[in-house]
């Protein structure tokens, strides 16, 4: 069947090939790890779970959440991060839910970008900012960044021809795939650069809850990023919630409420009772369940560096998000690598050139697997390196 133009711009999922061989060998039944995926292994917390079974029982919350949806969904969204960065925002005005941060990534070019208008993208970055970009007619101008300026995109090396048509900036912090945290100092950089060229600076904080050092800031923390951010948020990644699909958007009033309309045409919004149970989770004042997957991930991001640098394999030490971006040993290209990886050692990992081409010679392996199993990897890995 005939597709249209824009699907076939959207450019191929490079490491396609490692995830069919990996579902080919574990369907033969060999005893693959899996170090490919972002997804949470532990479950979602006891207290959420007990919140969306008493709310689904309740037949309020069986229809379309529309409007400003649940109410108390917003209040405790924007209290979770007065609580935490001590911004203060509208909950009616200068908030909208999402259907996990993704919804935004999908939604807010549709609302921002004409044909042919660009959006620059970090690179390596998230590859739905691509397709995003692509799905509303936009061309996206990745921001090539490297370890030497620790992951951050160096704005100021973009052309101005770039930047005149420029209407979208992606930054993503902490960083999936480095593992970097931005300091206070960039974003104050970001958002004067933003401001100056009338650009929304868009910053996807899907994993700002998950930090090992020091706390990952929000862009609001700059007081003028209200004059030209928004914020994605997400319940995905810091309540192991990846499946029901639960985020908000903050930020810029006038920016919230186009996005709003974008959505208001396409979906209706997230289950009222997923709305529900994710105030009560953004309700935990004391960050106990953040806090508890932050000291596994920390424990396992320790495991994993230690055990790769014992290969002679190099790795950024992640500061935030739960993935370890490490560097191809003897200088192969990161396919490559991932294919050896899964075809002799049977653990799959991401190669970087999926994540751009700024991402080549890099590869990200995920903290998402036990302890044990970690050092099983790296111990299968050493036999072949
Ligand atoms: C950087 C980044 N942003 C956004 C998302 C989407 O998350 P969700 O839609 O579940 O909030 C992901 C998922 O892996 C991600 O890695």
């Amino acid at each position: 069947m005939r597709q249209s133009d824009r699907l076939s711009r959207i450019p191929p999922y490079l490491a396609f090939e490692i995830d069919r061989k990996k579902r080919e060998a574990i369907a033969a039944g060999i005893d693959v790890i899996d170090l490919g995926v972002g997804d949470p292994d532990r479950p979602t917390p006891d207290f959420v779970v007990e919140a969306m079974t008493r709310a689904i029982r309740d037949p309020r919350n069986h229809t379309y959440a529309l409007g400003a949806g649940v109410r108390e969904f917003r209040q405790a969204a924007v209290d979770s991060m007065a609580r935490r960065f001590g911004v203060q925002l509208d909950p009616m005005k200068e908030l909208v839910p999402l259907i996990g941060s993704k919804d935004a990534i999908a939604h807010l070019p549709l609302a921002f970008v004409n044909p042919g208008e660009h959006v620059l993208i970090p690179d390596p970055g998230y590859p739905a900012y691509i397709s995003g970009c692509i799905l509303a007619g936009g061309v996206p101008w990745p921001m090539p960044m490297s370890e030497e300026t620790g992951w951050l995109p160096c704005l100021r090396e973009i052309p101005s021809a770039v930047t005149d048509s420029a209407r979208m900036l992606y930054l993503n912090y902490p960083n999936n795939p480095t593992g970097a945290v931005a300091t206070l100092s960039f974003f104050r950089e970001a958002v004067a650069f933003a401001r100056e060229r009338d650009i929304l600076l868009v910053h996807d904080a899907a994993y700002i809850d998950t930090w090992f050092d020091e706390p990952a800031p929000s862009v609001f923390q700059v007081p003028e990023a209200r004059q030209c951010a928004i914020e994605l948020h997400s319940l995905s990644k810091s309540y192991n919630m990846t499946g029901w699909r639960i985020g908000f958007a903050v930020g810029n009033a006038e920016a919230i409420r186009h996005l709003a309309f974008v959505k208001s045409n396409v979906d209706s919004g997230p289950f009222k009772a997923i709305q529900w149970a994710a105030a009560e989770a953004l309700a935990e004042t004391d960050g106990t369940s953040t806090r508890a997957m932050n000291d596994l991930y920390r424990r396992r991001r320790d495991l994993l560096v230690a055990g790769l640098a014992a290969l002679g394999v190099r790795a950024s030490l992640p500061r935030g998000a739960f993935y370890v971006w490490a560097r191809c040993p003897d200088g192969v290209d990161s396919l490559t690598f991932a294919n050896r990886m899964l075809e002799q050692a049977a653990v799959t990992v991401i190669p970087g050139v999926g994540f751009g081409a700024a991402g080549e010679g890099w590869f990200r392996m995920g903290l998402t697997v036990p302890e044990d199993r970690l050092r099983e990897a790296v111990e299968r890995m050493r036999k072949v390196l």
